[in-house]
């Protein structure tokens, strides 16, 4: 399966694909995730991304592009990738169709997880991280048993530079899924529209539905 969720900031993509690869041990990758760890580490890629992201801006195609397209060459990327955050829009989206083809593969389920922009302002601003394994967690839709330390593995939680509210309103105006980038995916056939506005537990029904996997668990 290579499948991508689309979505707008906030809507739960990281929080479904960590549940989707625990259940269907699909290989996960967030560009996002992928530029912040470059941001860590201080490279050359992670300086550049980190001027786009701090206004909440999309960092630039054809630096996105090579990345992507660089991490799903690995081995590990072979039989199957759950794409969160890429493609942003159809440029991104051919550059991966193209990759896919010139191996034999294809975008097998695109899921668009819809939500309103009040409930995103609310689910960012409750958002913390464990910067250890990454699990996401929210104050008060999904807390962590003890505040401040992840139930997985604990370690501390924190919370994204981009998830201040000003970045937020920017990151909201520019980085909802564009009508073109969803035209596409519906003309390939591939498309599953859910309703993101529920609880956790009915969204990842409906997703795990679409894919056709089992029972949904935390
Ligand atoms: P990225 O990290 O991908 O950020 P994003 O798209 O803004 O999405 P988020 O990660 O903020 O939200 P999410 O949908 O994953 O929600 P989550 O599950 O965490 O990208 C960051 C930056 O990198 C971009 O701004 C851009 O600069 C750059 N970038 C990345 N990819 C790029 C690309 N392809 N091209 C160019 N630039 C790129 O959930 C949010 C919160 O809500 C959590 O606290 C969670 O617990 C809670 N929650 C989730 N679901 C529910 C629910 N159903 N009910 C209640 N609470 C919920
Ligand atoms: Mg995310
Ligand atoms: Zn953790």
């Amino acid at each position: 399966m290579f499948i991508v969720l689309l979505g707008p900031p906030g809507a739960g993509k990281g929080t479904q694909a960590q549940r989707i690869a625990t259940a269907s041990k699909l290989l996960h990758i967030s560009t996002g995730d992928m530029f912040r760890e470059n941001v860590r580490e201080e490279t050359e890629l992670g300086t550049l991304a980190k001027t786009y992201m701090d206004r909440g801006d999309l960092v630039p195609d054809e630096v996105t592009i090579k990345m992507l397209v660089e991490r799903i060459g690995r081995p590990d990327a072979a039989t199957g990738v759950m794409f969160d955050g890429f493609p942003r829009n159809v440029a991104q989206a051919s550059a991966l169709d193209a990759a896919l083809r010139a191996r034999g593969d294809a975008i097998t389920h695109a899921l668009l997880i819809s939500v309103a922009d009040e409930e995103l302002v609310a689910r960012l601003g409750g958002r913390w991280i464990c910067r250890q394994c990454g699990k996401l967690f929210h104050e008060r839709n999904d807390p962590p048993k003890r505040a401040g330390v992840c139930d997985a593995c604990g370690g501390e939680l924190y919370q994204r530079a981009d998830d201040g509210a000003e970045v937020v309103r920017t990151r909201l105006e520019k980085q909802k899924p564009p009508l073109d980038l969803i035209e596409h995916y519906r003309a390939a056939g591939v498309l599953h529209e859910i309703d993101g506005q529920r609880g956790l537990d009915a969204v990842s029904a409906d997703l795990f539905a679409a894919l056709g996997l089992g029972v949904a668990s935390a």
